[in-house]
């Protein structure tokens, strides 16, 4: 299947796995998927400079495929990540939070593809203005940062397909190959899935927090922390006490929660576990280069289903 971004990025099939903090701060994930022909996509984010160099190097003795690299932009470290970034000449740069124009030009002058994460019609336009290659849409469903104003991905993809000529990677709500057909439909040009892509043995997060993926139903997560920056996880201790917690209280209760707590640590009562609406339905721990297969396979199911109708 070819689109815009295939042809762009050199890969072979539309899928992306998401940028995920922890989750995808590690090699062998990224290649396993790169090497089934989609595009893996390191969450740079927490890692430390010397770990996230030191990764680069093993990601690429690993695959000579595309993949992708997601540096938040206005990141405490994001100025040397970004450093490393480009002396490493990754071929694709996912960026995050914060205006691509200061350092684009010279990412794209070593060939670098730049895209973009956008969760507003307002952010795609901007980003279509500074003259990125493609954009990074993220809806209401994905876990991790969904866009504040709680549009869904079938609305905000069909509207910014509709509002700017770039090609979109549509993200959100996904996890199996007929969700991606979905979103091709509308218009995206690839589909990106983080959620799904926790459940595999290559993911670097605790078991405890894997196994409470599979647990979750579509109702099992929420949105928690300030209403301009929200953070979609799963229900848990954590959430219950924020939302009885008076308004006053609710900083400190979101500061003292983390994602590595129950990333790395296990916690997954008292940790921010990260996960979409998607968790719902995803039902078991699968080899990257598995789900790739599967998802690719449903695809062509889905396909085949619209056409006989
Ligand atoms: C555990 C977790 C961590 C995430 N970390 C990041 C991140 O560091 N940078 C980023 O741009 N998006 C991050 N995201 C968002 C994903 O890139 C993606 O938009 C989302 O997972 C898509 O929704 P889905 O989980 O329903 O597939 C994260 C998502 C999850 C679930």
């Amino acid at each position: 299947m070819r689109t815009r971004i295939t042809e762009l990025l050199g890969i072979e099939h539309p899928i992306f796995q998401a940028a995920m903090s922890w989750a995808s701060s590690n090699a062998p994930l990224v290649i396993a998927v790169s090497n089934a022909g989609g595009l893996g996509v390191l969450g740079a984010g927490p890692m430390r400079p010397e770990d996230f160099a030191r990764t680069l190097e093993q990601i690429q003795a690993g695959t000579k495929k595309p993949f992708g690299v997601n540096i938040p932009l206005n990141g405490a470290r994001a100025a040397e990540l970004l450093e490393i970034a480009f002396h490493k000449r990754i071929p694709v740069m996912v960026a995050s939070q914060g205006g691509p124009r200061e350092q684009m030009p010279r990412f794209r002058a070593i060939g670098t593809k730049w895209l973009h994460v956008v969760a507003s019609v307002e952010h795609a336009k901007k980003a279509e203005a500074a003259g990125v290659d493609a954009l990074v849409v993220d809806g209401a469903e994905a876990g991790g940062h969904p866009p504040p104003s709680q549009v869904g991905t079938l609305v905000l993809v069909r509207r910014i397909v509709r509002a700017t000529k770039l090609p979109v990677v549509a993200s959100g709500g996904v996890a199996d190959g007929a969700g991606i057909a979905a979103l091709l439909a509308l218009g995206a040009e690839a589909v990106q899935l983080g959620t799904r892509f926790i459940a595999t043995p290559e993911a670097s997060v605790h078991d405890n927090y894997k196994r409470a993926v599979l647990a979750a139903d579509v109702h099992d997560s929420c949105l928690v922390g300030p209403a301009s920056l929200p953070v979609r996880q799963l229900r848990n201790a954590f959430t219950r006490k924020f939302d009885a917690a008076a308004p006053a209280e609710r900083e400190a209760l979101f500061n003292a929660a983390s994602l590595k707590k129950a990333a790395l640590e296990g916690d997954v009562e008292w940790g921010k576990v990260e996960a979409g609406q998607s968790a719902g339905l995803v039902d078991d721990i699968l080899p990257a280069a598995e789900i790739m297969q599967r998802l690719i396979e449903e695809l062509e199911q889905a396909r085949r289903r619209l056409a006989s109708l």
